[in-house]
């Protein structure tokens, strides 16, 4: 008989945007009802660049979250630092020191979504690198150039051909998170590498093509960034998260934006995917007959990388012929925001509240 019924360690989600405010208190709670942690990510305006920033951004999240979920005081945000060519070497300290700042987040200047302040020149940030290499303080990476001679669909791997490599080299000492891997070739380089690269994986680029964005109409709610790639590409993502392989881990990049952020003249990326990621990822995982390595994927991979206990509570996801009906928009104070579908019935939702060990 098919397995119905799965409980396993709570998933943390290692790669997330909550966003500030209006549109926080809209969405940090639909992480927070099934997540454990989150790392979540500093490109909100002005950027999260100090400590001192990410504690007030800390404090904001989690009243966010007690305010929609009153008395569950369990879910525990994972600050990051913003990456500027004017990080000092303090700062990486005073971040270190925090407890509750877990990695420094690289965004190449233009990259992405509020990536202005980020990273144009490698080597003003190299002394940064070698506090953090002394802290123990891990690099997570928004792994494309900006080059605009560079087509989009290729950033990524010019990306680590022309950066990530040459910094593995000059500093193995580092560790480095390459986050939402899209391609063979990140997945080739990733598994190629020895320790210290670990890389998240989103539930869209397992699901997601470049078809399903742009084939016969264009899709703005299945525009992200990296780009989703050829079915070659998701095939190669699908099989390094369901191998087991403790490299690679859970992080959902759920990226908020309001309904007139995304239709548009110039969208946009990002997928906001919270609400649904864990039915997603369940009906991935049974589709391809893996759903024994769910549980290392989503709460066991992540903590070991980033040197943190796995969480001791649980939570069970169970299996209806009946696919979950989920709202297909959240409103918000900035407009709606659209949930993400990837395509095919979720037999899969989680239970509830999680059972206790
Ligand atoms: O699709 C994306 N959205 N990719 C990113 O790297 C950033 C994110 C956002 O902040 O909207
Ligand atoms: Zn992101």
């Amino acid at each position: 008989m098919s397995t119905t019924r799965l409980t396993i360690r709570r998933p943390d989600d290692w790669h997330v945007h909550f966003r500030d405010n209006d549109m926080l208190r809209a969405v940090a709670p639909c992480t927070a009802r099934h997540f454990g942690r989150a790392i979540v990510m500093p490109n909100i305006v002005p950027p999260v660049t100090t400590t001192a920033l990410a504690a007030a951004y800390r404090q904001r999240i989690l009243d966010a979250i007690h305010e929609a979920m009153p008395g569950d005081s369990r879910f525990e945000p994972y600050m990051t630092l913003y990456l500027t060519e004017s990080t000092t070497r303090e700062e990486i300290v005073r971040a270190a020191a925090s407890g509750f700042i877990k990695a420094v987040k690289l965004f190449p200047a233009g990259a992405t979504t509020n990536s202005e302040n980020g990273v144009r020149d490698m080597d003003k940030v190299m002394p940064v690198f070698e506090q953090m290499v002394a802290s123990g303080l891990p690099l997570s990476v928004h792994g494309e150039v900006a080059d605009a001679e560079v087509d989009i669909f290729d950033r990524e791997a010019v990306f680590i051909d022309r950066v990530l490599d040459p910094l593995r080299k000059r500093l193995p000492e580092l560790r480095i998170i390459l986050e939402h891997v899209t391609s063979a070739v990140a997945v080739d380089y990733v598994q190629s590498a020895g320790h210290n690269l670990a890389a998240t994986i989103t539930p869209h680029h397992l699901v997601l093509t470049r078809n399903a964005m742009l084939a016969g109409g264009f899709r703005p709610h299945y525009y992200c960034l990296p780009v989703a790639k050829r079915a070659e590409d998701r095939s190669a993502v699908r099989k390094a998260a369901v191998s087991g392989d403790a490299r690679f881990f859970f992080g959902s990049d759920s990226a908020p934006h309001p309904r007139q952020a995304k239709e548009c003249a110039k969208g946009s990326g990002g997928i906001f995917n919270a609400p649904t990621a864990l039915s997603c990822l369940a009906g991935v995982f049974e589709q391809e007959g893996k759903l024994e390595h769910l549980e290392s994927f989503v709460a066991l991979n992540g903590p070991a990388f980033y040197n943190q206990p796995a969480a001791t509570d649980r939570i069970t996801l169970f299996r209806q012929e009946q696919p979950l009906e989920f709202p297909h928009r959240i409103p918000t104070a900035d407009g709606p925001v659209t949930v993400f579908d990837p395509g095919f019935p979720l037999h899969w939702q989680v239970e509830d509240h999680g059972e206790p060990e």
